[in-house]
């Protein structure tokens, strides 16, 4: 079984055609007391390097990606039968490409951006409203990006590929960095490619 020369995901993420389904994911983030939450978020990149989404550092996963730099990603393709779970550490990407990509979308994503304070409260639609047209005011051509909103890398170093199978025998392939406590015996869990081991799992 030759797998992991990148990530496997040509196979299991790349789908032709489906760009828009595919490219969202649920992200989990806790804080470091444990209490889990979970959204959905637009996948923006991926690769060796691992997956970017982008965000407003101050909202509430943002937050807990900073206490906490350890999330998971969730993929569910209904169409395919197929699940990828994704687990790793979080870095932020650099400021450089945080605006490089700011600068790509469209003016009103831009403005959003900057006027929302994600995850707080607010007293109405009104305001938000009124602080939009005045960011329009203040911005009439470029729109800069606001110092609190970038992007985050998930650096995996879990994946679980599942497929799901009419006689309910799903596979479950799960591929791992094997830590120093970790049992890879070349039976049950075998050592693959690039340093990841991997083994099949009970459905
Ligand atoms: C399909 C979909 C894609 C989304 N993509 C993003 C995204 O890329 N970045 C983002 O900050 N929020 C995105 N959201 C909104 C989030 O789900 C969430 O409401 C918001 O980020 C606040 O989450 P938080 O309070 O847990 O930080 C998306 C929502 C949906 C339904």
């Amino acid at each position: 079984m030759k797998h992991l020369s990148f990530y496997y995901n040509l196979y299991y993420i790349g789908y032709q055609n489906l760009d828009n389904y595919i490219m969202c994911c649920i992200t989990h983030t806790s804080l470091r007391n444990g209490r889990p939450s979970a959204r959905m978020v637009l996948l923006k990149a991926y690769g060796r390097e691992g997956f970017t989404i982008f965000t407003n550092y101050e909202s509430r996963k943002g937050q807990e990606m900073i206490e906490n730099p350890k999330a998971s990603l969730l993929f569910y393709w209904d169409v395919f039968n197929r699940q990828v779970r994704i687990e790793g550490r979080v870095e932020k990407v650099s400021e450089a490409e945080s605006v490089e990509y700011f600068g790509c979308r469209p003016r009103g994503s831009q403005l959003s951006a900057r006027i929302s304070q994600q995850s707080r409260p607010v007293e109405s639609r009104d305001t938000l409203v009124e602080r939009y047209k005045q960011e329009e005011r203040t911005f009439p051509k470029d729109v800069p990006k606001p110092h609190f909103w970038g992007g985050f890398r998930i650096i995996p170093d879990v994946f679980e590929f599942w497929c799901g199978q009419t006689d309910r025998l799903h596979d479950r392939i799960r591929f791992f960095r094997p830590e120093s406590s970790d049992r890879v015996d070349g039976k049950v869990s075998k050592m693959g490619e690039e340093g990841w081991a991997y083994e099949r799992l009970q459905p």
